[in-house]
């Protein structure tokens, strides 16, 4: 019989789904004492995938079916790293299972899927975290404490743009609607987040716009925000056209730049003539932070994480349906 995770020095991780965000848990997944990688997963290339890290992971079990991982009784969670369109379901399969799931962003396509996994969960005594891996990052801490520190006195406006330019191809996962694509719940989820990071308090007001491109999906969305007590937000997503990745936070004594905001590693305060610069990085892929986390929660017997709570991806989640909504972008069943 398998010890209660209170009991365990380690989580036992899988993966369901080997495409090419995997990678980036496997490699940072050593860093992290309280993880090991036991099983992965993958209907197309569970071979190719272990083989590159049978160095690293000699004894993984490899399944071409993600049933019989979730059926594993030697995995104890499992990290879903399909596609959007396929979130809830997998991590259904593995909640049911009474697996812990850490489930990449989006964590489901629309709010109704997340109050179902998350009542799942419950029932089941298991963890279950979005994978928003900006959260955990060192230069999140960073920056939250200097906006606790009233650096540059009240924040009033946050801009932030997240565009990629991806193939013009319509099978891409961004293009196509199969696979929940879009720039909105691929990459606006990230400025989204990080406005409500920034601003940590109840939203009043969401407006937005997309431009929906020949697949049906948006390829351009802007987002305008209000927060109460004062506090907007500018926001973008793009998978047609590449912009700069710095959030500019204005306050009522100076202002912040911070580069690649979805992964900051550095962070300028501005007052007045003075410039300060924060650099905080991190080793390797800077997904052992959020590994970390849901591994931390799983053995203290956390059914949810204190820095991404269900609540918060659930409020992500809901504004998401109210922007589609608004422009009339559902997806297939
Ligand atoms: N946190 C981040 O920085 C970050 C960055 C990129 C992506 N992501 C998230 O990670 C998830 C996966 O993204 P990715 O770029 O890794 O995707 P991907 O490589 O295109 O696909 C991931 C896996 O999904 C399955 N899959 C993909 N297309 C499929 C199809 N048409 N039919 C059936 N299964 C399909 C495959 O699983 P099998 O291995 O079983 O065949 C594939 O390996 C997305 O939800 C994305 O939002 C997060």
């Amino acid at each position: 019989m398998n010890a209660p995770d209170s009991q365990r020095s380690t989580v036992r991780w899988g993966i369901l789904g080997c495409g090419s965000i995997a990678h980036n848990f496997v490699q940072a997944l050593p860093l992290v004492p309280t993880a090991d990688l036991v099983a992965v997963a993958s209907r197309s290339n569970a071979a190719g995938f272990s083989g590159q890290y049978r160095d690293t992971y000699p004894d993984l079990t490899v399944y071409q079916d993600y049933a019989e991982l979730a059926g594993d009784p030697a995995v104890d969670a499992v990290y879903i790293a399909t596609t959007h369109n396929f979130h809830f379901a997998h991590a259904m399969l593995c909640l049911e299972q009474g697996k812990h799931v850490l489930c990449e962003k989006p964590i489901t396509i629309n709010a109704d899927q997340l109050v179902r996994l998350r009542d799942t969960a419950r029932r089941h005594d298991c963890f279950l975290m979005e994978a928003l891996w900006t959260r955990f990052l060192p230069g999140i801490r960073q920056l939250t404490e200097l906006l606790q520190q009233r650096v540059i006195g009240d924040v009033r406006l946050l801009q932030a743009n997240f565009g990629i330019q991806v193939a013009d191809d319509p099978q891409h996962r961004l293009l196509n609607p199969q696979l929940a694509g879009g720039a909105l719940l691929d990459l606006g989820i990230y400025p989204l987040n990080f406005a409500r990071i920034v601003y940590g308090r109840e939203l009043i007001s969401a407006r937005s716009v997309a431009e929906i491109g020949p697949t049906g999906v948006d390829e351009v969305s802007a987002y305008l925000l209000q927060f109460a007590g004062g506090g907007t937000a500018v926001l973008s997503s793009s998978c047609r056209v590449a912009t700069p990745h710095t959030a500019l936070l204005y306050g009522t004594t100076g202002s912040i730049e911070v580069e690649d905001f979805f992964h900051p590693s550095v962070i300028h305060v501005r007052t007045g003539s003075h410039t300060h610069t924060y650099q905080v990085g991190y080793p390797a892929t800077g997904f052992q932070y959020e590994i970390q986390e849901a591994s931390h929660c799983i053995l203290s017997g956390l059914a949810e994480s204190r820095i991404m709570p269900i609540e918060e991806s659930l409020q992500i989640i809901s504004l998401m349906d109210q922007f589609r909504a608004d422009w009339g972008l559902s997806y297939p069943d």
